[in-house]
């Protein structure tokens, strides 16, 4: 439903334990009341997540925090003061209130103020906290769009708010700054060099080995149903070589147009710009993902800014990818 019409309806299903679709500047959240460990498990249940996956909590303000968690560190504070709204969770004490199935049992919190008016209202008018993780089934492709959310997980969600695509169309950054030095535990639109201003250098955790602190850094993740081949940085120049005869590949190009013979091609940037290059990642993906080819060949956008992340959504679609024989 239209997010207007269907604010008030969306906020009493969400206090009365239902689950909600919903728009935010990133990518759109599954939501549901986060005070509430039922409504929370169903969350699990209708990604197919598994349980040691924590959730984020969203807020419709930044004056929610504190009341809800109490203190934080001066680092964290002064990050949430900078950048909230906006796509960056950062990580708090789990507070008595959150019941630990949000958390997956840790005793940490994910936390964020969503940049996205509806969002916020819905929250608002819900009166909750409200628990939210990417719209998607687990380990697939993010839904930038409200019809990803329906495609994907259908009559799993009770309501789907549509609100247009989303203006970042990545995750947000996650950030853990109650140590000395903060650490990125997973690349989003918020782009590190931005958080360096605030926070001075950041440590970047490399995502895949080890214990899972942040699972959306799991090695496959992200992932389209079409085997995706990302190319290398000096493959990707030539704008990817013709595919070979009878097999109909599908081509995610940067800025330039790759010469003719490919089944399906998507353009993320004209203009070369990777903000908007990271809002149309995964609706391209979504297209290509629907052609009907066997293979989408993905070239690197530049490793700057929000191509950072950029790139590590290709590398993560792309971890399962063998060649074929
Ligand atoms: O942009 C976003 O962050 C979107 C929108 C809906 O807000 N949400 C999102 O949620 O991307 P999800 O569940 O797809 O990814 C949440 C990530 C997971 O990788 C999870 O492991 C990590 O956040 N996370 C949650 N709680 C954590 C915690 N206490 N410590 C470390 N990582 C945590
Ligand atoms: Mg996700």
């Amino acid at each position: 439903m239209s997010a207007d019409s269907g604010l008030a309806e969306a906020a009493s299903v969400l206090r009365t334990g239902g689950l909600v679709a919903f728009p935010t500047e990133t990518v759109y959240g599954l939501g549901a009341n986060a005070l509430d460990a039922r409504a929370a498990a169903r969350i699990f249940e209708a990604k197919a997540r598994p349980s040691f996956d924590p959730l984020i909590t969203h807020l419709a303000d930044a004056a929610d925090l504190e009341p809800l968690v109490g203190p934080v560190p001066a680092a964290v504070a002064a990050l949430a003061a900078r950048f909230w709204p906006g796509p960056l969770t950062l990580i708090v004490d789990r507070p008595a209130a959150i019941p630990p199935i949000v958390t997956s049992g840790l005793d940490t919190m994910a936390v964020r103020v969503p940049d996205n008016d509806h969002a916020r209202r819905l929250i608002a008018a819900a009166g909750v906290p409200v628990a939210a993780p990417s719209a998607n089934r687990f380990g697939q492709l993010s839904p930038t769009r409200a019809e990803h959310v329906v495609r994907g997980l259908g009559a799993a969600v009770d309501v789907v708010l549509d609100g247009g695509p989303t203006r970042c169309g990545i995750e947000s950054t996650i950030v853990d700054a109650r140590g000395e030095r903060p650490v990125v535990l997973r690349l989003g639109a918020l782009p590190v060099e931005e958080l360096e201003k605030v926070t001075g250098p950041v440590t970047i955790r490399p995502g895949s080995s080890g214990q899972p602190v942040a699972p959306g850094t799991l090695a496959a993740h992200y992932a389209p149903r079409t085997p995706l081949r990302l190319l290398a940085v000096d493959e990707a120049v030539a704008a990817g070589s013709p595919p070979g005869a009878g097999v109909a590949r599908g081509y995610l190009a940067f800025r330039d147009r790759p010469a003719d013979g490919w089944a399906a091609v998507e353009v993320l940037s004209a203009a070369g710009d990777l903000t908007e290059a990271a809002a149309r990642l995964f609706d391209a993906l979504h297209r290509l993902d629907a052609a009907g080819v066997t293979e989408i060949v993905a070239e690197p956008v530049p490793e700057t800014g929000v191509g950072r992340a950029v790139n590590d959504r290709l590398r993560r679609a792309a971890a399962t990818w063998q060649p074929a024989g």
